[in-house]
């Protein structure tokens, strides 16, 4: 796929971004860039909730919202991959265009507003799939017209616990309107109480993880370490796209509706790594991402406090090269610094320690 990419880079780049994104995923579904993954070096293997992840980086949810080609990313040398957001039932999302290059800014803008082929068709080929392929894990959302969120979010647990091998409780998009109220102490709580129940009720204990925004006030984030801490959920994504737009950034798109992502975003996502790190004692893995581009940037949020590290907006501008470029570059600055693994750096910025 590398030198394939290569080749088709420029005709992606000039297409619309939506378009290009759609290209992909057709290309990637019918086997392209299906080399054989060579193995990870040992440093970079994580085992966490039961996992063996064979390297830490994943792709973020967003990319390949219906699961059309997860086997392929996971080739590409992803050690994860989450698919979704996932809605219950099919729906169109905002009318476009709804995804904006900010190329000055290496950035993205979306008001995608979960655009899903809803829950039938995606469990429908994660059951299809072959499990020993690596680890994927499903991300789940509400309905834009849905009158009960939490029957949603119940739908949703029910239906892709048993094809999936983690969960996560998307409620922080920017693009559904009321969703990210779901972040409030009293209705998270509730929520995840309930998908907790659920999960117990499919017999299927998989991990069941949130994922929050980076726009949160310092209560907000206190209120929510307290709920993922009492509830016992498994663990923490953090963050989903802003809504904040930086001063610095330069592009004319600057200005578009939605979540912006990218670079701009790496600097507050990973300060809030290290504020939930911190506010969760350590006891919560946490999945870090935003504007992850380099092997450098994968480590901050690793010594920041995330247990797994998660990229998208950066392969829009690079492409399937990063992948290799943040892998070959982890295990020698893991080693600069004393670390036999990943799991011994985690959190290491923090004052207290790690959780390993
Ligand atoms: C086009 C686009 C679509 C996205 N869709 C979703 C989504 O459906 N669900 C979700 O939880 N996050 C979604 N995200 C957010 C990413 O998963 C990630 O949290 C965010 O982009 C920050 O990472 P990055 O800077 O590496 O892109 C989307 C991001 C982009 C750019």
């Amino acid at each position: 796929m590398p030198d394939l990419y290569r080749l088709v880079r420029p005709l992606l780049r000039a297409l619309p971004p939506e378009t290009a994104h759609r290209v992909t995923i057709a290309a990637l579904a019918a086997g392209l860039g299906g080399r054989p993954r060579e193995p990870d070096p040992p440093s970079l293997r994580r085992p966490l909730w039961g996992l063996d992840f064979p390297n830490p980086i994943g792709i973020a949810a967003g990319f390949d919202k219906d699961a059309r080609a997860p086997e392929a990313l996971l080739r590409l040398g992803f050690g994860f991959v989450e698919v979704g957001t996932v809605t219950p039932r099919p729906q169109p999302g905002n009318p476009k265009p709804r995804v904006f290059r900010l190329h000055e800014d290496r950035a993205v803008i979306n008001r995608m507003g979960f655009n899903s082929g809803g829950l039938d068709a995606l469990v429908a080929r994660m059951t299809k799939r072959d499990r020993g392929e690596g680890i994927v894990g499903i991300n789940i959302g509400r309905n834009r017209d849905s009158a009960d969120s939490m029957e949603d979010y119940v739908e949703g647990v029910r239906r892709a616990a048993p094809v999936a091998d983690y969960l996560v409780v998307n409620v922080s998009s920017p693009n559904t309107p009321g969703l990210r109220d779901l972040q409030a102490r009293a209705v998270l709580e509730a929520l995840l109480r309930q998908l907790l129940d659920v999960r117990a009720e499919t017999g299927v204990s998989i991990p069941l993880l949130v994922k929050i925004a980076p726009d949160l006030k310092s209560e907000e984030c206190t209120d929510i370490a307290t709920v993922a801490l009492e509830t016992g959920i498994d663990g923490i994504v953090v963050a989903n796209t802003t809504i904040a737009r930086p001063p610095e950034l330069r592009s004319p798109q600057a200005k578009e509706t939605g979540g912006l992502s990218g670079r701009p975003l790496f600097a507050p996502s990973t300060a809030l790594i290290a504020e939930m790190y911190r506010l969760t004692g350590g006891r919560m893995p946490l999945i870090g991402v935003g504007g992850v581009a380099s092997a450098a940037d994968a480590y901050a949020k690793i010594r920041a406090g995330a247990s797994l590290v998660q990229l998208y907006t950066a392969l829009i501008f690079e492409g399937p090269a990063l992948i290799g470029k943040v892998k070959n570059g982890l295990p020698e600055l893991l080693r600069r610094d004393g670390f036999a693994s990943v799991g011994e750096a985690v959190g290491v910025d923090a004052a207290g320690g790690s959780h390993g």
